[in-house]
């Protein structure tokens, strides 16, 4: 049996994979970098913008778990890898998509400049539903890897601008990782129910936290943000409030990962379980 994980190197992937491993696959990783096999795991060179290597990447792949993505342009690489799969007759495709994807309107350059990200991804998941694949997504809430990147670098600033009245429902990437293999390991079921954090933190509290955590004095600056997508991400779009499954809280999160005044222990960043 064997699983292709795309985006395997990156935080959410990581995890993913030995959690295949433990179910019994033979496992291969798809990334732009070659790399030497390790561990029962083997490395496929391939770039999903540009299609090269993706045909090898899915040949055998009995399921794939399509974890790769960036800010922009995550519908062109899905497509890319339905296309191949498709091909190959790939079993079950499982994607990761986030909570709001469907909720958060970008219409104008506003939206765009500071949310096309859930455009990209809505895009995506209307090419793995076409794919004519078995397929499952899962919508998941921001994993606190990715707010703890953020509020890292908007702590560099003396005073902090943020957003007034954005909530976040983080979520931790290895309770993700657990519910995407049970996903893929099971019948595809087309969109999984959300998964989402314990609580919703206001950004501003997202930040306090994780000040005091880190022994950090700043000031924060309530800002304003335009347009519609702003607006409904200050109504919520982005939270899930309905569905609070996970376990692991910001506080509890940044306890294991933020220590002393300053700095993070880098290396326990995305670690399975971690
Ligand atoms: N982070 C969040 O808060 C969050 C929340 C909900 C959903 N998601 C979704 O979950 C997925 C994983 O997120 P993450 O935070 O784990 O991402 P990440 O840490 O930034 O890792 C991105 C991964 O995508 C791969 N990748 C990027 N461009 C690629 C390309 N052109 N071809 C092949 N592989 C490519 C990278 O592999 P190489 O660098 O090795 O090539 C890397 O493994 C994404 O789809 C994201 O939208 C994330």
């Amino acid at each position: 049996m064997k699983a292709l994980v795309t985006g395997g190197t990156g935080t959410l992937g990581r995890l993913v994979v030995p959690r295949l491993l433990d179910a019994g696959y033979d496992v291969r990783v798809l990334s732009r970098r070659s790399r030497e096999s390790e561990d029962g795991i083997e490395f496929a060179m391939g770039d999903l913008v540009t299609g090269a290597g993706i045909e090898a990447a899915v040949e055998g792949a009995e399921i794939i778990i399509h974890a790769a993505g960036t800010m922009k342009g995550d519908e062109d690489k899905a497509e890319q890898l339905v296309q191949a799969a498709s091909r190959a007759g790939t079993r079950h495709l499982v994607y990761i998509s986030v909570v709001g994807a469907e909720r958060i309107p970008v219409t104008s350059w506003i939206d765009h400049a500071m949310f096309s990200y859930f455009e990209s991804k809505r895009a995506a998941e209307r090419v793995v539903a076409k794919s004519g694949l078995p397929w499952t997504t899962l919508r998941a809430t921001q994993f606190h890897e990715s707010l703890l990147m953020l509020v890292q670098k908007m702590a560099k600033l003396p005073v902090i601008p943020v957003p007034a009245g954005w909530s976040f429902q983080p979520i931790d990437a290895g309770e993700v990782a657990d519910q995407l293999v049970d996903l893929a390991l099971g019948t595809p079921s087309g969109l999984a129910p959300e998964m989402a954090g314990p609580r919703a933190y206001e950004m501003a509290e997202l930040v306090r936290i994780y000040l005091k955590a880190s022994g950090k004095h700043r000031l924060i600056l309530p800002a304003w943000t335009p347009g519609k997508a702003a607006r409904a991400v200050r109504a919520g779009a982005n939270l899930a409030p309905d569905q609070a499954v996970g376990r692991r809280t910001w506080e509890e999160f940044l306890a294991l990962h933020v220590s002393g005044p300053t700095h993070v222990r880098q290396g326990q960043l995305g670690r399975p379980g971690g």
